[in-house]
């Protein structure tokens, strides 16, 4: 069995109470926090940055922090979110000039490193890197905003790319992002991923009769 961990996206908190929204999924069962970061350049929209992700350190958030950035370039931000301590930076490989580089960047800032596909990005972005990923992220929709629908295709290119997990015996980590929800996250695990991006579904589920618990649909999870 694999090591299944929830990284709930932040897309979809509260960005006015942000620390505590993080607190509240923590402490209701979530093992990473998933940081998106968008440009208005490489996505059509535009999030936080490296200081939101480092005001979440002073606020004294430990847990791992999950840097996707859909940005163009990513080089310099690379650096920054090394400085404001995130755990997993990941990027896009078409944002990247140099993939070969800018994974090594990360990994020498003491990160681990991913690479993100998009729906109709191709796996073969990862015949040269396989030693330097720590992380593949699979987007199972168009990358940009949460409460989208699962593009189903994603199932077939996840068995793909845990097929390649497996013969590299790396402990290299699979997270899936895009339209994760209770009812279809089993069909996802079996596909073969680990890590499970779900911004909407976790968010959209407050407990009633605790506002600060999210348990709901972690626990279901
Ligand atoms: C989309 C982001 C996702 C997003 C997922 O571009 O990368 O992390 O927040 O949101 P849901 O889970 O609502 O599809
Ligand atoms: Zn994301």
């Amino acid at each position: 069995r694999l090591d299944f961990q929830i990284a709930p996206s932040i897309l979809s908190a509260d960005f006015a109470r942000l620390g505590e929204e993080v607190d509240d999924v923590l402490a209701s069962g979530a093992d990473i926090v998933h940081f998106d970061v968008m440009d208005n350049h490489f996505v059509p929209n535009l999030t936080i940055g490296p200081m939101v992700c480092e005001a979440l350190r002073q606020h004294g958030v430990t847990a791992p922090i999950d840097a996707h950035l859909m940005v163009r370039p990513v080089d310099r931000l690379i650096g920054d979110f090394i400085d404001a301590g995130a755990s997993y930076i990941t990027f896009h490989p078409e944002a990247s000039d140099h993939i070969d580089r800018s994974l090594q960047l990360i990994r020498d800032g003491g990160c681990k490193a991913g690479l993100v596909f998009n729906p109709a990005t191709p796996l073969s972005f990862l015949d040269y890197v396989m030693d330097k990923v720590d992380m593949i992220l699979l987007m199972s929709v168009n990358p940009g905003f949460g409460g989208q629908s699962f593009i189903p295709g994603t199932l077939d290119k996840l068995r793909e790319v845990r097929r390649r997990i497996d013969a590299s015996g790396r402990p290299i980590r699979l997270e899936v992002d895009g339209g994760v929800k209770v009812d279809n996250i089993a069909e996802i695990a079996r596909a073969g991923a680990d890590t499970f991006v779900a911004g909407s579904a976790v968010f959209k589920a407050r407990n009633a009769a605790d506002p600060h618990r999210y348990d709901g649909v972690i626990g279901d999870f």
